[in-house]
């Protein structure tokens, strides 16, 4: 049975590349949020990667909470719709909350989340997203802390996924194209 790797066309992000990506965004929000405790919100499955590197370079007495959304199919294109999966088990009222994603593509997620979420009065909502593809943009949001600019391919590994597998590889690719069967 062939390997994971053989399925990937090129590595674009290695694993140094993202471990320093992950440290600059950690430093940026130990500053911003200095005398804070922010709620870190992952948002699965994607991010369950990077959050976990994030929150161990972040100083602060912060707290995780998760929700699960889907908005992709087990495909590769956006139906557009946002389905949650699982809220919230903190409460954010008075909170300064910080939604955490793998990638902003259409940003159409995020900006349904971003109003579900303002109802309930957090204090603050910022996005920090690992990656941002701004070429696909639907909506007009703008991640608060973006680690990398990528180009308009579809990317897998580091927590991204093509039908849900790739999510383990530890750096970020793009995968051959008959490996999308
Ligand atoms: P958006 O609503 O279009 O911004 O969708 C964001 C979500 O789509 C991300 O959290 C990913 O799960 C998924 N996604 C977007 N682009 C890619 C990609 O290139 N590879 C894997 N998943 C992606
Ligand atoms: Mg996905």
């Amino acid at each position: 049975m062939a390997g994971m790797a053989d399925d990937i066309k090129c590595v674009l992000y290695s694993e140094d590349l993202i471990k320093d990506t992950v440290s600059v965004l950690a430093e940026r929000i130990n500053s911003d949020y200095r005398d804070k405790e922010p709620l870190l919100v992952g948002i699965l499955k994607g991010s369950f990667v990077f959050m976990a590197d994030l929150i161990r370079k972040i100083d602060l007495k912060c707290s995780v909470d998760f929700m699960i959304v889907s908005s992709y199919g087990s495909g590769r294109s956006s139906t557009g719709a946002v389905k949650i999966n699982k809220d919230l088990s903190e409460d954010i009222e008075g909170r300064d909350v910080i939604l955490i994603e793998d990638i902003l593509d259409s940003g159409l997620t995020l900006s349904y989340l971003i109003k579900y979420l303002q109802v309930r009065k957090p204090a603050s909502i910022k996005i920090c997203t690992l990656l941002d593809k701004p070429a696909r943009r639907a909506t007009d949001i703008t991640p608060d802390y973006s680690g990398i600019i990528c180009p308009d391919e579809f990317i897998v590994g580091y927590g991204l996924d093509y039908s849900e597998k790739y999510r383990n590889l530890p750096y970020i690719g793009v995968l051959k194209p008959e490996a999308y069967t």
